[in-house]
């Protein structure tokens, strides 16, 4: 392999994909951005030049065009591979069921078989809490019963299946790490990448981002009976910019050796409410934001959050940033979308 290893980053233009091109290029690697745009904007590519001093190679294509993807392996000769690209909005997975099977699971078999052609052998998949359903307890370890309570779930555990079948195929050169992702949410500390949700948010963050912005009349509050500390919602949200870094050490624990296989949760192990959320934001805007209480949101589970544990033993990585200087970091990303080409658009 390359002294310099370089990574083919699949939806690389995309929300937690472009913060960990920034990652990896300040850690020294090499990296190749894939993405269609389907659910990101081109000059987020500028802003990538712009954070990492040079501009970032891509190729513009669907990974569902594998005559594409394969000239694109042949081209680029990537050592690994971080899948990112994946449609990610639950309630649209359970209108077009179809469309995200396709999609997530059609997508990683015409990647994954393009890194058995090509020899590439590192793989860093973006999984999520997702496939724990609705958890039994938390904090939750990367042991607890998987389920998924949706399309985009299914599609998450069908992608981990296959990962793991082809790691414990006879002969398999194949290493693999499965991060299992709780709420990522903030930006970039300098404001120029972040999150860029089309339409309404379905997340709670750029929600709240958008209200304060006063482009949302005010927050609709999921419920306020669970039985939680303050009746609403709890999560495990992690800043973009750790998650990130945890990518880069997924990365190089797979390179340096140990296991061929690791299954990962990235969170805190904190837990936040959503009114918690809603308050650490207004702290961050120097102003309360308007919010309301309605019924729950159907499928929603009262508390989520992460045994970060393993993630630590195994890659030596932990989150570092609190929930403060994430609201502070996605405020001041919203800020700044006013003077973005797409602020007309959205
Ligand atoms: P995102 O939509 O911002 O980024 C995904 C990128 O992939 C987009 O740029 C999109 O254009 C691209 N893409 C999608 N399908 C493609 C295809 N067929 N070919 C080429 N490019 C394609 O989403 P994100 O929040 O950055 O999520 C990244 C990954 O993390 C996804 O796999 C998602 O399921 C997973 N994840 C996200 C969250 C979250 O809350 N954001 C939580 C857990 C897991
Ligand atoms: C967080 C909390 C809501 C919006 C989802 C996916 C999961 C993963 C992360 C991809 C909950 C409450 C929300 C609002 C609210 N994505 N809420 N008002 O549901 O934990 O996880 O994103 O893998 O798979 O399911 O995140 O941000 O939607 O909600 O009160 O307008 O905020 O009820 O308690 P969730 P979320």
């Amino acid at each position: 392999m390359a002294e310099r290893m370089k990574v083919l980053v699949t939806g690389g233009a995309g929300y937690i994909g472009s913060h960990t091109v920034v990652e990896l290029v300040a850690a020294g690697f090499d990296v190749h951005v894939v993405d269609n745009f389907c659910n990101s904007e081109r000059w987020i590519l500028q802003r990538l030049a712009t954070l990492c001093g040079r501009e970032i190679p891509h190729t513009e294509l669907n990974l569902l065009d594998e005559a594409a993807l394969q000239a694109c392996f042949a081209a680029v000769k990537p050592d690994a591979v971080i899948h990112f690209a994946a449609l990610k909005a639950v309630g649209e997975s359970v209108q077009q069921p179809l469309r995200y099977h396709r999609n997530n699971v059609g997508g990683t078999l015409a990647l994954l078989q393009a890194m058995q052609d090509h020899g590439c052998q590192h793989l860093v998949f973006s999984s999520s809490a997702t496939v724990y359903g609705n958890p039994e307890s938390c904090p939750i370890r990367e042991d607890a019963p998987l389920g998924a309570t949706n399309p985009y779930g299914q599609t998450k555990l069908v992608m981990e299946h296959v990962i793991r079948d082809l790691l414990a195929a006879p002969g398999s050169l194949l290493r693999a790490a499965i991060l299992r992702y709780f709420n990522p949410a903030g930006a970039h500390e300098s404001g120029l990448i972040g999150e860029l949700p089309r339409g309404v948010p379905n997340n709670l963050v750029p929600f709240v981002a958008q209200t304060a912005a006063g482009l949302r009349a005010e927050i609709s509050v999921f419920g306020d009976d669970y039985p939680t500390r303050d009746g609403t919602g709890v999560r495990d949200y992690i800043h973009v910019v750790d998650l990130a870094q945890a990518h880069v050490a997924a990365l190089r624990a797979l390179r340096d050796g140990g296991d061929r296989e690791i299954t990962v949760n990235l969170g805190t192990g904190n837990g936040f409410s959503v009114l918690e959320v809603i308050e650490a934001f207004s702290r961050a805007v120097g102003r309360p934001i308007p919010h309301k209480r309605v019924a729950r949101r159907p499928g929603d589970s009262a508390e989520c959050w992460a045994d970060p544990a393993l993630a630590e033993k195994v890659l030596g990585w932990k989150a570092s940033r609190g929930v403060d200087a994430m609201c502070a970091d996605a405020w001041r990303w919203q800020q700044g979308l006013s003077d973005t080409p797409t602020a007309a658009r959205r």
